[in-house]
């Protein structure tokens, strides 16, 4: 990782942190609602996504204090995903980010509700937000709930179950990564051009970038889930295989599929060309996405 990159996540990452941590804790709410909310949200993520958002924003030179709510809800969301995901009726894992997955330490039943609660509680917060017009608040809800739901990331959930034991084509693989895991992702990337209020030109230059970069992210997930262990992923490894999904190495053997990431990563690249930018740090973020090794 660049120094740049990594001095921004040393910088932002302890915040995220700490606003998540606050966020549930002021819940009133019963006390193991909220122990299983912080479990998965405290158990050591990457933060990739509320960090996007952060960076964009950095990339701009805007500055506004209710930017690292809204990219902790964001992460709120992610978590809910995989708490779900996990779940016995989706992928029916024991290990996330390195521990216990949510079912097995509280069972089923308070893991779908933790989720529950984690999706809602998102967007209420958006939408209590001070420094943010009522305006940009209405376009992050809409953009979010979009990107999360039927049409994103609860659609591609969808795709991806009823692909299992089939073979896909590469465009309908395309569809389910782009909705199941890049709709949020973009969604994050978005979210920081939203709050700048960006003029239409360098709006569409970024989820351009967003588009390839969320696909990006999901074939690198794959590509780890065949060459990485289950210690460096912090879960389980070589899941995909097991389970019969479809997956970029699957469709298009694991030399195909890099060839793809880099393809993707080359467009996320170029369509920043005519964004004006702070120091690059959109250009190392792609990088990282396509480089990382958990
Ligand atoms: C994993 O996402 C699930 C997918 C959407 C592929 P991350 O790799 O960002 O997981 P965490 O947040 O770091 O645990
Ligand atoms: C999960 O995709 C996407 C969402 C959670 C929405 P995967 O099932 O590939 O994610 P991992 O590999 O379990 O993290
Ligand atoms: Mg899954
Ligand atoms: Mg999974
Ligand atoms: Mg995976």
């Amino acid at each position: 990782m660049s120094n740049l990159l990594t001095s921004f996540i040393e910088t932002n990452q302890p915040l995220v942190e700490k606003t998540l941590h606050d966020l549930i804790n002021d819940l009133e709410a019963p006390q193991p609602l909220k122990d299983a909310m912080l479990y998965s949200l405290q158990a050591g993520g990457k933060r990739i996504r509320p960090l996007y958002t952060l960076a964009v924003l950095k990339e701009l030179d805007i500055q506004n204090e209710d930017a690292i709510i809204v990219a902790s809800t964001i992460e709120m969301i992610h978590t809910y995903s995989l708490i779900h995901d996990d779940l016995p009726a989706m992928d029916n894992d024991d290990l996330r980010r390195g521990k216990a997955t949510n079912h097995i330490v509280f069972g089923e039943a308070l893991a779908i509700l933790a989720g529950d609660a984690l999706v809602t509680l998102a967007f209420g917060i958006i939408a209590r937000l001070q420094n943010i017009s009522p305006d940009l608040k209405i376009d992050l809800i809409d953009k979010l709930s979009f990107s999360a739901g039927a049409e994103g990331m609860v659609g591609g959930q969808v795709l991806d179950m009823l692909g299992e034991g089939q073979t896909l084509t590469l465009e309908q693989l395309e569809e389910v990564h782009l909705n199941k895991t890049g709709a949020l992702l973009s969604f994050s990337i978005l979210a920081g051009a939203i709050i700048a209020n960006v003029s239409e030109e360098i709006r569409s230059a970024l989820e351009k970038y967003a588009f390839h970069i969320g696909l990006a992210f999901q074939i690198q997930d794959d590509i780890l889930d065949v060459e990485g262990t289950s210690e460096q992923l912090g879960k389980t490894a070589g899941k995909d295989l097991k389970s019969e999904k479809n997956t970029y190495p699957s469709i298009l053997t694991m030399e195909g599929a890099k060839i793809e990431l880099q393809t993707q990563y080359n467009l996320a690249y170029e369509a920043l060309e005519n964004v004006q930018m702070q120091n690059g740090l959109l250009v190392e973020f792609a990088n990282y996405i396509t480089k990382r090794s958990n």
